[in-house]
C-alpha cells in the first residue's frame, strides 16, 4: 500500500457550520441534568456505548442529542475519519517530523493480512520479529536461563527511562501488579536527582538485578546519566560480593544491562551489545511506545502471555476506533464531547478518576499522552490555532480523592468534566464482617458522578431540618459533566483497551484542533538551556553574571547553601 505523504492543510473547526451551529445552540441551550433525564427516558440508554469490553456511559455530560449531532457534524467538517484513516495507512501526519504515526500497527495480531507496509518497510514483519525477540529475551530471565554473571536468577528488573519510556511500563506494572511472576520484580528509575537511582538500587543485589535501559532516541540526559550511575553501583557491587575483576566488566555488562531504543548505533557506542538491544521505529512516538519494545520490563516481569493479551486489547479498542460508526464510536464521541467541554462550555481542565488502586499512576500516564499531544498553539500548517486547544489532566484514584478535591469538583466555581473509571470485579475480593468491600467502593463510585450530575436543591437542604446561611453552603448546584467507564475486570486486555481509548481521544481532540499531536517541540527549550546553565551551575562567575538577575540570583543561593550543607 503507498500512503500518502502528508495531510491537506488543517480545517479551521470555527469557520464551520457546526461550529456556528454549536456556538448558537450552546446559547440557547435550557434546562439541566435533572430536567433531561425526567423528559427523555431513553437519555441514559441513548448515551452509552460499548467498546470492546468497555462500558461507556455519557449521559451525565452537559449536552442534549442536538449537541452530539452537530458534534458529528464538527467530525465530518474537519475530516475525523480521514484523518484516522490516513493515520492507520501510515501517512505522514506528523508533519513537523516528516513522519507516519502507527503505534495502532504494534498491537496488530500476527498473521494479519493483507499485511501492512509503509514507506517500503514490512511493518508487520518488523513488529513481530521483534516481540519474538523480547519474548525469547522475558522467557530466558523467566524460567533461570538468563542468569546475573555469577550465575545467580535475576529477581528484580530496573528499568531506566523517562517520559514515555518510564510512564507507561510504570502504569501497567502497576496496574496489572496480581501478574507479576513470584520472585521477580520491576523497579522503575526515571528522574535525574540522585535520590531516585540511589533509593531504587539500594537495597538491590547487584548479582540478581537486570537492567534495562530504554531511551527512544538514546540521548536523553536523565536516562544515560541514570545508566551510568546504575552502571557504576552495579559492577562495584560486583567487585565487593564476587570479586569481579576489571576483565569481567565487560560480561558484566553484558549479563546485567539490556537497552530498548530506535537508535541501535547509541546504544552500542554506550557499551551495551546490540545482540542484548531491542529496537523499535521513528513512526512510534515515545508516549504511544508503551507496547512497543519498552514494554520489555512488562513482557519480562509480567510474561509474554500477559503483554499478548495487553496488545490484543489495544487492537480491540483500534477495531472499534476504525471501524464502530461515528454515532457509536466511543473514542469519537468522547474526543468530541472534550472539544464541547473545551471550547464552548470553557473547561480548562478535566479529571480522571480511577476507582482501582492499581490504576494509581493511570493520570500522571495520561498527562503526558494528552498533553505532550495536544498542548500547541501551533497547527499542523505551522499557523496558529483558532481556538483553545488542550486541556489540563489531572486525577488521583477514588476515593482518595473524595477526601481531598472533590470539595472543587461539587461546590467550586469552576466547570471541572471528569472520567469515573471502574471494574465490576474486585483482583481482591474482601470481606469487612458481612460486607463485601467493593461494593463499598462502588457504591462511593456510583453516588460521586449521582450527586455531581444531580446536586441538591436548596428545598432538599431546608427538607433535611437545615436553616438559614447554612442552606446555602450546603446546597449543590448539580450539572457537573461527567462520564463513567466500567469494565468487567482490570485484566491485561481490558488495561490495553482503556490506553487505547484515550490514545484515540487525544488523535479525535487534535484533528478538530488541526494540531499535530504526535510531536513534542516544547519540551526542547528548556532542555537545552539546562544544558548551557552548567558552567554557571558548576560556579563559573562569569557565566552566572551573563545570567538574567532572577536566575543569577538563584544559582547564587545554590552555590552558598552547597557550600555550607
Ligand atoms: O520529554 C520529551 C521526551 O522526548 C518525551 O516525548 C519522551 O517520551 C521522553 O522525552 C523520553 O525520550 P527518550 O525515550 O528518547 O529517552
Amino acid at each position: 500500500m503507498t500512503a500518502p505523504t502528508s495531510p491537506a492543510a488543517p480545517i479551521d473547526p470555527t469557520s464551520t457550520d457546526a461550529w456556528a451551529e454549536l456556538e448558537a445552540h450552546n446559547l440557547e441551550l435550557e434546562g439541566s441534568l435533572r430536567e433531561w433525564f425526567e423528559t427523555d427516558r431513553q437519555r441514559a440508554e441513548r448515551f452509552t456505548h460499548d467498546a470492546a469490553e468497555l462500558h461507556v456511559d455519557l449521559s451525565k455530560n452537559l449536552l442534549t442529542p442536538t449537541t452530539m449531532e452537530l458534534l458529528l457534524q464538527l467530525a465530518r467538517e474537519v475530516g475525523v475519519e480521514e484523518h484516522r484513516d490516513a493515520m492507520f495507512a501510515g501517512a505522514h501526519i506528523n508533519t513537523t517530523e516528516d513522519r507516519a504515526v502507527l503505534h495502532a500497527a504494534l498491537r496488530r495480531p500476527a498473521g494479519s493480512s493483507p499485511s501492512l507496509e509503509v514507506d517500503g518497510q514490512n511493518i508487520d514483519e518488523d513488529v513481530r520479529g521483534t516481540l519474538h525477540r523480547v519474548y525469547d529475551f522475558a522467557d530466558k530471565v523467566r524460567s533461570g536461563e538468563w542468569t546475573g554473571v555469577t550465575g545467580k536468577r535475576i529477581k528484580t528488573v530496573v528499568n531506566i527511562g523517562i517520559g514515555g519510556s518510564d510512564l507507561g511500563p510504570v502504569m501497567v506494572y502497576e496496574a496489572l501488579k496480581p501478574f507479576a511472576q513470584d520472585g521477580l520484580e520491576a523497579r522503575f528509575i526515571s528522574n535525574i536527582d540522585p535520590t531516585d537511582a540511589y533509593a531504587s538500587t539500594q537495597d538491590l543485589d547487584p548479582e540478581t538485578t537486570l537492567v534495562i535501559v530504554a531511551s527512544k532516541t538514546f540521548t536523553t540526559q536523565e536516562t544515560l546519566t541514570n545508566a551510568r550511575l546504575v552502571r557504576q553501583w552495579l559492577l562495584s557491587g560486583l567487585r565487593e560480593s564476587a570479586g569481579l575483576t576489571a576483565e569481567q566488566e565487560q560480561e558484566a555488562v553484558a549479563k546485567h544491562f539490556v537497552a530498548v531504543s530506535t537508535a541501535l548505533d547509541k546504544v552500542e557506542a554506550f557499551g551495551i551489545d546490540p545482540e542484548n538491544a531491542f529496537g523499535f521505529w521513528d513512526w512510534v512516538g515515545g508516549r504511544y511506545s508503551v507496547d512497543s519494545a519498552i514494554g520489555t520490563v512488562l513482557a519480562t516481569v509480567l510474561g509474554p502471555d500477559a503483554f499478548e493479551e495487553l496488545l490484543a486489547g489495544f487492537h480491540a479498542m483500534d477495531e472499534h476506533f476504525a471501524t464502530a460508526p461515528a454515532e457509536q464510536n466511543v473514542p469519537l464521541l468522547m474526543g468530541l464531547v472534550n472539544v464541547w467541554n473545551v471550547n464552548f462550555l470553557e473547561a480548562e481542565t478535566h479529571a480522571v478518576l480511577p476507582y482501582s488502586q492499581y490504576l494509581h499512576r493511570f493520570p500522571a500516564y495520561l498527562q503526558q499522552l494528552t498533553m505532550e499531544s495536544n498542548g500547541k498553539s501551533v497547527r499542523w500548517d505551522g499557523s496558529l490555532a483558532t481556538t483553545e486547544t488542550g486541556e489540563v489532566f489531572w486525577g488521583e484514584p477514588g476515593t482518595n480523592g473524595q477526601h481531598a478535591f472533590y470539595q472543587l469538583i461539587h461546590q467550586g466555581t469552576r466547570l471541572i468534566p471528569a472520567d469515573f473509571i471502574a471494574f465490576a470485579t474486585p483482583n481482591h475480593a474482601l470481606v469487612d464482617g458481612e460486607q463485601d468491600v467493593h461494593e463499598l467502593f462502588l457504591a462511593n463510585f456510583f453516588a460521586q458522578t449521582k450527586a455531581l450530575a444531580f446536586g441538591k436543591t436548596a428545598e432538599e437542604v431546608r427538607a433535611e431540618g437545615t436553616e438559614g446561611a447554612l442552606v446555602a453552603a450546603r446546597e449543590f448546584s448539580g450539572d457537573r459533566p461527567t462520564t463513567s467507564i466500567m469494565a468487567p475486570k482490570l485484566t491485561p486486555s481490558v488495561l490495553g483497551q482503556l490506553i487505547a481509548l484515550y490514545e484515540h481521544i487525544t488523535f479525535v481532540q487534535g484533528v478538530v484542533w488541526g494540531i499535530n499531536s504526535f510531536d513534542q517541540w516544547g519540551v526542547e527549550l528548556g532542555k537545552q538551556l539546562a544544558k548551557g546553565l552548567a558552567p554557571a551551575v558548576a560556579g563559573d562567575e562569569q557565566a552566572i553574571s551573563a545570567e538574567d538577575a532572577s536566575t543569577a540570583g538563584l544559582i547564587r543561593y545554590y552555590r552558598e547553601q552547597r557550600q555550607q550543607g
